[in-house]
C-alpha cells in the first residue's frame, strides 16, 4: 500500500483528503503542528475511515522529524498542505507567512531529494490569478502581482517547484489551484475550524445562522455582476479532496521531472447573495445580514475553467452548491 505523507493533514482540506486517500487504497501519514487545527480530528478520522492513522505532531520543516517518519514509513509521495492561510494577517505579519509557507516547502523538497521520494501535490490557490481580464480562468491565464503576502507565498512556491523540476531533480509535481473550498464531510465529523472571527464567507454565514455572530456584512452590492455582489467558484471540500487522489494517481504514471498545474473549481460562479439565499433555503434558517462597504482588495468575479482537470485527471465535481451549504451547516451544528 502506497504511503503518502500529508503535511497539514489535521487541517480542513488535509483531513478530508486523508479520508479520500484511505478510500482509494493509500495509507496517509499525517504531520501537523496543530497551529491551526485540533488533535480531536484524528479520532474523527478513525471514526470515518475505521483506521487509526499514523500521526506526528510537529513542524514539517523539522528535518529530524521527517527523517524519523521516513524510517518508520517508506513514503512514496507527499501532499503539502501545511501553510498559514489568513490573508489579512499576512498583511500585518508578512514574515510569519514567508517563513512558514516558503521554509516548509523548501524543507519538504530537500527531504524528497534526499530520500528519492518522487511525487508531490502542492496546495496552490486561485489567488495567483488576481482579477483576471477574461473569465473563466484557464491555467494559461497569466498570474498577476499578489494582493497579499499570503498570495505571494503561493506564487513563489509555484515558481520554486517549476525551477526544481527544470533542474532535473527527478521529481514529479502537480500544483492544484483551489478556488473557494466550502462544505464538510457528509457525516459532519470533520469540517473547517476557523479560530477567532472567520474571514471567509461561509464560516461567517454558518456562525451567524448559529447566533455566534450577530450579523453578516455583505461586502458590496454595487459591482458589475448579476446582483451586484462578488462572484466566486465554491467547491465542496470532498470534491477538492478527490482531486488530490486523482492527482497522485496520475503522477504515479508520469516520467521524472514532470510539472503541471490544474484549476480545482466547479466551473460555476455564484454571487455572495446567491450563497446566502441558497443557504437559507436548503437549511430552512435565516441569516441576519446587511449590505456594507466593499472590502479592499476583493476580486470582483472569478470562476474556473475546468476543462483541463476534467480531461487530464478525469476529475469532475460530485457535489452541488446546495450540498456544500447543507454540509457546512450540519458541521456548524455539531460545534
Ligand atoms: P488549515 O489551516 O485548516 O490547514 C493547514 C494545516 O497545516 C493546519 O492543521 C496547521 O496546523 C498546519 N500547519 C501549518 N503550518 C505547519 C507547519 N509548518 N508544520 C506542520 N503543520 C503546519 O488550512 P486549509 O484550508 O486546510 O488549507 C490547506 C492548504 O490549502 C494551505 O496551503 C492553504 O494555503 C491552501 N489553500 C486553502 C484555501 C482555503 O480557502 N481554505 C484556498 C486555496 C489554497
Ligand atoms: C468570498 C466572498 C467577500 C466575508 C480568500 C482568499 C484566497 C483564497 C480563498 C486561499 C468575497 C465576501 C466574505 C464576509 C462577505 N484562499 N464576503 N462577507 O475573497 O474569494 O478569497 O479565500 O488561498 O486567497 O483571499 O474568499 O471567503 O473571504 O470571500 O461579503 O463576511 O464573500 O467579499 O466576495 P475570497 P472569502
Amino acid at each position: 500500500m502506497k504511503k503518502i505523507l500529508i503535511t497539514g493533514g489535521a487541517g480542513y482540506i488535509g483531513s478530508h483528503t486523508a479520508v479520500e486517500l484511505v478510500k482509494a487504497g493509500f495509507e496517509p501519514i499525517i504531520i501537523d503542528d496543530l497551529s491551526n487545527s485540533d488533535i480531536q480530528v484524528l479520532d474523527r478520522l478513525e471514526e470515518i475511515t475505521g483506521k487509526k492513522l499514523a500521526f506526528y505532531k510537529g513542524d514539517c520543516s523539522d528535518r529530524s522529524l521527517l527523517d524519523q517518519i521516513y524510517a518508520e514509513h517508506q513514503i512514496t509521495g507527499i501532499i503539502h498542505f501545511a501553510a498559514f492561510k489568513a490573508v489579512g494577517e499576512s498583511t500585518s505579519l508578512p514574515l510569519k507567512y514567508y517563513q512558514n509557507n516558503l521554509m516548509s516547502l523548501l524543507a519538504i523538497l530537500d527531504f524528497m531529494k534526499s530520500k528519492d521520494i518522487k511525487d508531490l501535490v502542492f496546495s496552490s490557490s486561485c489567488t495567483v490569478y488576481g482579477q483576471p481580464a477574461q473569465l473563466p480562468v484557464t491555467e494559461e491565464t497569466p498570474r498577476q502581482d499578489a494582493e497579499s503576502p499570503y498570495g505571494n507565498t503561493k506564487k513563489i512556491c509555484e515558481d520554486i517547484l517549476v525551477d526544481l523540476v527544470k533542474s532535473k531533480a527527478g521529481i514529479r509535481v502537480i500544483s492544484l489551484r483551489y478556488f473557494n473550498p466550502i462544505g464538510a464531510h457528509p457525516t459532519a465529523k470533520i469540517g473547517e475550524l476557523p479560530i477567532g472571527t472567520p474571514a471567509n464567507l461561509v464560516p461567517f454565514v454558518t456562525q451567524t445562522a448559529a447566533g455566534i455572530r450577530e450579523k453578516l456584512t455583505v461586502f458590496g452590492d454595487d459591482y458589475d455582476t448579476v446582483d451586484g455582489s462578488c462572484v466566486r467558484d465554491f467547491i465542496h471540500v470532498m470534491d477538492l479532496a478527490d482531486a488530490h487522489v486523482k492527482a497522485l494517481s496520475f503522477l504515479g504514471k508520469q516520467t521524472d521531472d514532470f510539472y503541471d498545474v490544474f484549476n480545482v473549481g466547479t466551473g460555476n460562479g455564484n454571487t455572495v447573495l446567491e450563497v446566502l439565499r441558497t443557504f437559507e433555503k436548503v437549511n430552512d434558517v435565516k441569516v441576519n445580514f446587511e449590505i456594507g462597504q466593499r472590502r479592499q482588495g476583493d476580486v470582483v468575479k472569478i470562476w474556473a475553467d475546468t476543462k483541463k482537470i476534467n480531461s487530464v485527471l478525469n476529475w469532475y465535481p460530485n457535489y452541488s452548491l446546495e450540498d456544500s451549504l447543507r454540509d457546512s451547516w450540519n458541521w456548524q451544528k455539531t460545534l
